[in-house]
């Protein structure tokens, strides 16, 4: 195990009717605050009346920044900047999914920034300052309601990249699994891949005395499992999305991985597909993941060989640490089939005419990979078994 020291500010607010804790929570922070959400689920749903008559109550001035994309554009945080910058925004809440919490980190960070976002994204600059901000979480998937870690695309450089300092924490975070009861089936699915793949990206490690870690890590993926068929069958069961919420959040949050360092290659390449092809993040990482695996099985086949037995339930007899791990990685591409999600860069209508624009979106800052490194060579190779 490596040293480590752990940190994570974020309050996580957990449970039925928590919604009024708005009213504690942010009026330590100032009276305007910048209401980020997307493309109008939380109107549908009712969240948005909920929500604003609450920060009514407080006696909140209340600004917005409706329209965030799923994969949030740079186009978009900008806006919610000038907002705040114009009028000296106290607070920003965001009510959506990983894409709006995503957006308001990038607006937190650069209301304070003087010159363009894009640099933090790129990494040109470091956030060092951010206004604050909480969010209302409506779709159990990326764990950005406990991380700093953002995401954003730039459309039109067809680049998409994950940015975070620590001052893009939130400051609290309200998970009411109601709140997701209307996310729709394929989204639903979408979320339960991204939570294992972040599983799954923290398991291929190399550090060699990590026994609880990797315990926490199976009985997440096993709790997931056994709960998302009985969820897609009921999708408004409230234990069901209570699980899932939990485990979403939970996956990354900085907890599972005390102590060593997971690989991360596979978010890398589905970042650069949806930067050419805005497709849903969890639909492609449940594309590639197994073929990441597969190209990967012989840089460390025991790690392979403990995921097949210990989450999949692999018999063991007679077989070598490479064909368990085989017969593990063809587990969770039926199991993720037998939920719904895709298999095939061709399910996205995706074929090889962008593949090295898909690659050099990937390869961006050169080899990459902490499991194993992976250079132009095998990204090709793992998109192409992927199409
Ligand atoms: O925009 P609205 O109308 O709200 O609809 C959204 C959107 O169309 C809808 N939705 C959300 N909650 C709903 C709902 N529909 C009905 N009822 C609800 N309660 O779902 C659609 C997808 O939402 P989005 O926020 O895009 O999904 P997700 O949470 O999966 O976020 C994906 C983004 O997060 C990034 C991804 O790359 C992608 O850009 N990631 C962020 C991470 C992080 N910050 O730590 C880590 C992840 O690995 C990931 O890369
Ligand atoms: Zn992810």
């Amino acid at each position: 195990m490596e040293n480590f020291t752990f940190w994570n500010p974020t309050i996580l607010i957990f449970g039925k009717g928590q919604l009024e804790q708005l009213k504690t929570e942010i009026p330590r922070y100032g009276k305007k605050v910048l209401l980020v959400y997307g493309g109008g689920s939380i109107k549908r749903s009712g969240l948005y009346e909920n929500v604003t008559s609450l920060l009514k109550e407080i006696g909140a001035e209340v600004f917005e920044l409706p329209g965030v994309e799923p994969n949030p554009r740079i186009t978009t945080a900008r806006k919610g900047i000038e907002i705040c910058k114009k009028e000296d925004i106290d607070f920003l809440l965001a009510v959506g999914g990983g894409s709006v919490i995503d957006c308001t980190k990038l607006i937190a960070a650069g209301a304070k920034y003087d010159g363009d976002a894009w640099d933090l994204v790129m990494k040109k600059a470091l956030a060092t300052d951010a206004l604050p901000f909480g969010t209302v979480l409506t779709l159990a998937a990326t764990g950005s309601e406990m991380n700093p870690g953002s995401v954003i695309t730039n459309w039109e450089t067809n680049e998409k990249y994950g940015w975070g300092s620590a001052v893009t924490y939130p400051k609290f975070s309200i998970l009411d699994p109601v709140n997701t009861f209307t996310v729709p089936r394929n989204q639903t699915i979408y979320g339960i891949v991204d939570m294992m793949s972040h599983v799954l990206e923290h398991y291929f490690h190399l550090e060699e005395n990590t026994p609880y870690q990797d315990r926490m890590c199976e009985s997440l993926l096993i709790t997931v499992m056994e709960t998302a068929p009985k969820l897609l069958e009921d999708l408004e069961n409230y234990d069901h999305r209570a699980t899932i919420l939990y485990g979403g959040t939970m996956a990354l949050n900085g907890i599972l991985n005390m102590g060593y360092r997971g690989d991360w290659a596979t978010h890398n390449l589905e970042h650069a597909v949806s930067a050419v092809y805005d497709i849903p993040h969890g639909g492609g990482l449940a594309i590639l993941f197994p073929n990441w695996m597969k190209h990967n099985l012989n840089v460390k086949p025991e790690r392979f060989k403990q995921l097949a037995e210990r989450v999949f339930g692999v018999d063991a007899d007679g077989k070598s640490a490479e064909e368990l791990g085989l017969e593990g990685i063809q587990k969770l591409r039926e199991f993720w089939n037998s939920i719904g999600a895709p298999a095939r860069l061709a399910d996205y209508d995706i074929d090889d005419s962008k593949i090295d624009l898909m690659a050099d979106r990937a390869m961006a800052n050169g080899e990459f990979g902490n499991f194993t490194q992976l250079n132009r060579e095998d990204v090709l190779a793992i998109y192409r078994a992927s199409l």
